[in-house]
């Protein structure tokens, strides 16, 4: 099952914005904390880089990298979730930026981010592979993208286990906490078997240009880390000298080649 459209996705979002952070807490026992904070630690950004928050929600993941002096811009297009973020943000004393963007389609000019982060919102993306490419444009050479995100949970304990909690607890639960009809949850897990399995979202990444990407599992198997690099400015330099020098190699060659099938026709019978 593919994401359903943009708009059915803002609609549902818009939905349960109000309660999103108690639902969160609620449903992943306070894990989801744990998690954001493994992807700050492992992106190992120094203060004053530039992070882009795709997804960002009600800013969580965002405000995590901004407490620690990184310069960050969160972007969503469920438009409720922008004035959450900001508030969570000032009541925090956190300085940071909110954007409303569609992630298949960013208003950045290219290299503009040192990383982007996107935790659970590309599984809800319409068109997940445009929104790598998206990342891979905005990002630096060297940048880092970084994508929290849920997947099936595969094993025969673990998989049953995890599948009766996020199709049968679950929706109860975010019922109980009022969120909404609860339609987002019952969506949720739903949208964890149609998209796609952890090595295929690795093999988009590299296809999307990224390079040395890694995929660790969270608590484990719930949520997985995914990260990968752009390639970096020397990398690209390296290669295209390389490139270079195969190429003038070859040309030598050819034409040493064609030369010598000249002197052969020339000296012929
Ligand atoms: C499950 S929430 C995750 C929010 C936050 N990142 C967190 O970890 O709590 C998914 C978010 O992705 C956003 N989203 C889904 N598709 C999007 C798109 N195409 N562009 C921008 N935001 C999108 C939704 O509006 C929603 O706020």
């Amino acid at each position: 099952m593919a994401a359903p459209p943009g708009s059915e996705v803002q609609a549902m979002f818009a939905e349960i914005a109000p309660r999103y952070d108690l639902l969160n807490r609620v449903l992943s026992f306070g894990i989801d904390r744990r998690w954001r904070e493994t992807a700050r630690r492992r992106l190992d950004l120094a203060p004053g880089q530039d992070l882009l928050d795709l997804c960002c929600g009600t800013g969580d993941l965002a405000l995590q990298f901004a407490r620690h002096g990184i310069r960050v811009l969160g972007a969503d297009f469920t438009a409720p979730m922008l004035p959450l973020a900001r508030a969570k943000a000032e009541r925090r004393n956190i300085a940071a930026r909110w954007v409303r963007a569609d992630a298949q389609s960013l208003p950045f000019a290219a290299a503009s981010f040192d990383a982007v982060t996107i935790a659970f919102g590309i599984r809800n993306v319409e068109d997940p592979q445009r929104a790598l490419a998206e990342c891979q444009r905005v990002l630096r050479p060297g940048g880092q993208l970084a994508v929290l995100e849920f997947f099936a949970v595969e094993g025969r304990l673990w998989g049953p286990l995890f599948r009766f909690y996020f199709r049968h607890l679950l929706p109860r639960l975010a019922w109980l906490v009022r969120a909404g009809r609860g339609g987002a949850y019952r969506y949720l897990p739903e949208s964890v078997d149609g998209f796609a399995r952890p090595d295929g979202f690795a093999q988009w990444m590299s296809a999307a240009g990224f390079e040395e990407v890694s995929d660790q599992p969270l608590s484990g198997g719930v949520a997985r880390l995914l990260i990968g690099r752009t390639a970096d400015a020397a990398a690209t330099t390296a290669r295209c000298t390389a490139d270079a020098a195969a190429t003038t190699a070859r040309c030598t060659a050819d034409a040493a080649a064609a030369e010598a099938a000249e002197d052969a026709k020339e000296g012929g019978p």
